[in-house]
């Protein structure tokens, strides 16, 4: 696949995608935002890949935000119809079928912020900024921002940083629970490729069930969560890698899993 906004490579069972318009801070235009829905229908159905690490183009920006000059011609309807595709995408990516690691590298706004939210880890470089600046264009953030951010951390730093459009760096965004870890810039990519690589090592039915049922917390009662967890469970018990993981730790050994 030719992609002119995302680079796109695959390794030892890692896909990597890359936003790459460094000249625009990486700012995700609708080709961008149609190119990477491409990538991550692609993404979903290559068995060979495990896992997933996305990352900004250039050493300033993770993403910028949606793409201003585009945003600027937005009409009401327009704006909805806006809205509703970024956060398609991003729903898209939350709900793969393999994990998806933020590896931020530089400036996380707006768009970019509600990027990483939707991937499952967040790892950041000290160099990174996170924010929701939306209020300082007349607009509220619209890629799933206001509801992943307020769940992530909680309603009244939610109410905080999109009220204010503040920016936060990567300390404060760890210090709240928006990321994972924080690294040195130089550290980060084998940082995360070293996460990636452990998670891939792992019997990658579970870990898809795992997401799944982690994912579903978000529309679930604790309830229903507890009854899909059971089913979820239940699934992993008539694999053939719940056999050669049980019976490999009873053999003390080191499980071959098959993802079957
Ligand atoms: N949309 C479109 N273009 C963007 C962009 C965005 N979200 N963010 C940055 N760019 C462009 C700039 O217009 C500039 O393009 P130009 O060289 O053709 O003029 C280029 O990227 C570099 O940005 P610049 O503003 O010159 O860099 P800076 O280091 O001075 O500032 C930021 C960096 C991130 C603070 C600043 O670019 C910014 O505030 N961007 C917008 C952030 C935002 O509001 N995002 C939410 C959008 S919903």
């Amino acid at each position: 696949m030719n992609y002119q906004n995302i680079l796109f490579e695959v390794k030892n069972r890692i896909a990597f995608v890359t936003i790459n318009r460094p000249d625009k801070l990486n700012a995700l235009n609708h080709d961008t935002l149609t190119e990477l829905k491409s990538c991550f229908e692609l993404i979903r159905n290559d068995n060979e890949i495990n896992i997933v690490i996305i990352t900004g183009a250039g050493e300033k920006a993770f993403v910028a935000g949606a793409d201003i000059s585009e945003l600027n011609k937005l009409n009401e309807a327009d704006g909805k119809a806006f809205s509703e595709f970024g956060q398609e995408i991003f729903n898209q990516i939350e709900n793969l079928n393999k994990p998806v690691i933020a590896a931020v590298n530089g400036f996380a706004l707006g768009g970019g912020c509600e990027l990483a939210m939707a991937c499952h880890i967040r790892l950041a470089s000290e160099k990174a900024k996170f924010g929701q600046p939306e209020v300082n264009l007349g607009i509220i953030p619209g890629y799933g921002g206001t509801q992943r951010l307020a769940r992530l951390v909680n309603t009244c730093r939610a109410a905080e940083l999109v009220l204010t459009g503040d920016i936060i760096d990567a300390n404060e965004a760890y210090r709240i629970g928006l990321v994972n870890k924080v690294y040195a810039p130089e550290e980060l990519m084998s940082k995360a490729v070293e996460l990636a690589e452990k998670i891939s090592s792992k019997g990658q039915i579970a870990v898809e069930l795992s997401l799944k049922a982690i994912v579903s917390t978000d529309d679930l009662s604790e309830t229903d969560g507890l009854k899909y967890e059971a089913d979820l469970f239940g699934k992993c018990c008539g694999t053939d890698d719940f056999k050669e993981g049980t019976s490999a730790f009873l053999e003390k050994r080191k499980p071959e899993f098959k993802k079957k």
